[in-house]
């Protein structure tokens, strides 16, 4: 082997690379962060070895030290990171050698960087499964509260953000800790389905040696090892899965980011946004920007690249291992970064956010928002037909909007003019407060509906 040739793999090599394919092949600048699911992984096979006869006892233990002296010195700041020695598995091995010294070279027994890396990096998004479900968890107590301050608030519902109907304020909120419950369930669910041990799965075939992949899987807290080593070392269906999960949820943030830029404008005043997550502007002293809520509208954008960019990487490759996979790491990463903190950003702006109960009430009583209750009453207590009552309700509202008033504001002899039939009585259902307590379906926006969702969520969240 020469110098400049690689000491990992260099024995067939009388040269180094190019310093252009050194750049295009390393991946220590990001694989980086995997060192202590690597170190981790790698002290769970040295010892697995050693339980199986294949490496001594005081190798193991000389492997299993040195490699925490590594994980102090990464952890320190003191760690030589060498950008020829390709990425953290073999940062880490040359550093084991410089350490400890010949033992260093019996830790890859059985082992290989395909198995190592799947394994690490499946630590790795089994880590952000978690950290997404508490980072959930923590915005679905901060809506379930929105919800309970203002459980029988009303504001307008809205279907093409025209006023629809009258809902509570509590309501919209618990929509909310609906998609995100849906968006826990999906990286719960994508952690249970990725719990299966590669480690042992060796370059692709299996090894020879004696291994217990049972054991190394039970001590890195997977539930088996995965069942065929060919798939073991290709498979990045996990990551896949955290992205389209982190796709959905940023979705959902988004969806809200919207409201609230809408909602904290001059023209709606629904809310306003805490100091906390606003700037203001350097010209405009009137201004309030709601950048953070913004940008979380934004954060899907890059999410959702990460995910298209991975499925693209992956599609089409043939079984097994292709360097192309080196490229999963970094989309995940940036994905996993920007779904975290757009988690913690929204909840803390949703914490701190107060509505404005007035503009709410006073968005809810204009736009003709009980044309519905004006048609089901003329069904419930004149027995029209609903395509009928439709249409008188309709005629209605025209004569409203012509003396720019409310359905309301209308007199009786106005509506009887249009439907003889019509009482009095008819103008309680046209109150908003009475409209959003009628709808008491199962999901309703009712506030007694509300009160029993709110109650449901503070008993089944941690
Ligand atoms: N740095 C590599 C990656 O991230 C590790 C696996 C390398 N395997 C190989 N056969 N070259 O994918």
């Amino acid at each position: 082997m020469t110098d400049s040739a690689n000491q990992m793999w260099g024995g067939r090599f009388a040269a180094g690379p190019d310093a252009i394919m050194q750049a295009i092949n390393a991946s220590i600048g990001f694989d980086r962060r995997l060192y202590a699911q690597d170190i981790r992984a790698s002290r769970a096979h040295a010892a697995m070895l050693a339980a199986q006869g294949i490496l001594s006892d005081s190798d193991a233990a000389a492997i299993g030290e040195g490699l925490l002296t590594v994980l102090s010195e990464i952890e320190g700041g003191t760690f030589p990171f060498r950008v020829d020695l390709e990425d953290i598995h073999m940062n880490v091995e040359a550093r084991l050698k410089e350490i400890i010294g010949e033992p260093a070279g019996r830790l890859h027994t059985a082992r290989s960087r395909n198995d190592q890396v799947a394994v690490d990096f499946r630590l790795w998004v089994r880590d952000q499964c978690d950290a997404a479900v508490a980072g959930i968890e923590a915005l679905m107590r901060a809506f379930v509260a929105q919800a309970e301050a203002g459980a029988d608030w009303v504001m307008p519902g809205f279907t093409h953000l025209q006023t629809a109907q009258p809902v509570t304020w509590g309501h919209h909120m618990m929509a909310y800790v609906e998609m995100l419950a849906r968006d826990r369930g999906r990286f719960m669910d994508a952690r249970a389905r990725m719990n299966e041990c590669p480690l042992g799965a060796a370059a692709l075939a299996g090894t020879g040696f004696p291994i217990d992949r049972h054991a190394t899987a039970a001590a890195l807290g997977f539930d088996r090892p995965t069942a065929n080593s060919l798939d073991s070392v290709s498979d990045r269906d996990f990551a896949l899965e955290f992205l389209a999960a982190a796709s959905i949820c940023a979705m959902h943030l988004s969806r809200f980011a919207e409201e609230l830029v809408i909602w904290s404008s001059a023209q709606f005043r629904f809310v306003r946004l805490s100091d906390r997550w606003t700037t203001g502007s350097s010209i405009m002293p009137q201004k309030k920007n709601p950048d953070a809520a913004e940008l979380l509208r934004a954060k899907l954008g890059r999410i959702l690249g990460a995910t298209v960019a991975l499925f693209t990487v992956m599609k089409g490759l043939a079984l097994t291992y292709s360097k192309d996979m080196q490229e999963d790491k970094e989309q995940v990463f940036d994905a996993a970064d920007s779904l975290m903190l757009g988690l913690a950003a929204m909840t803390g702006m949703v914490a701190d956010m107060t509505a404005n109960r007035d503009a709410l009430a006073a968005a809810a009583a204009s736009g003709f928002a009980t044309a519905t209750d004006l048609a089901d009453w003329l069904v419930r207590e004149l027995g029209l037909p609903f395509r009928d009552a439709h249409h008188v309700t309709g005629t209605l509202v025209a004569r409203a909007e012509a003396q720019g008033i409310d359905l309301p504001d209308l007199t009786l002899a106005e509506m009887q003019d249009v439907h003889p039939g019509i009482r009095a009585d008819v103008f309680a259902v046209l109150g908003v407060e009475n409209s959003v307590r009628s709808r008491m379906s199962h999901g309703g926006t009712a506030p007694d509906r509300v009160r029993e969702q709110i109650a449901r969520w503070k008993a089944l969240l941690p």
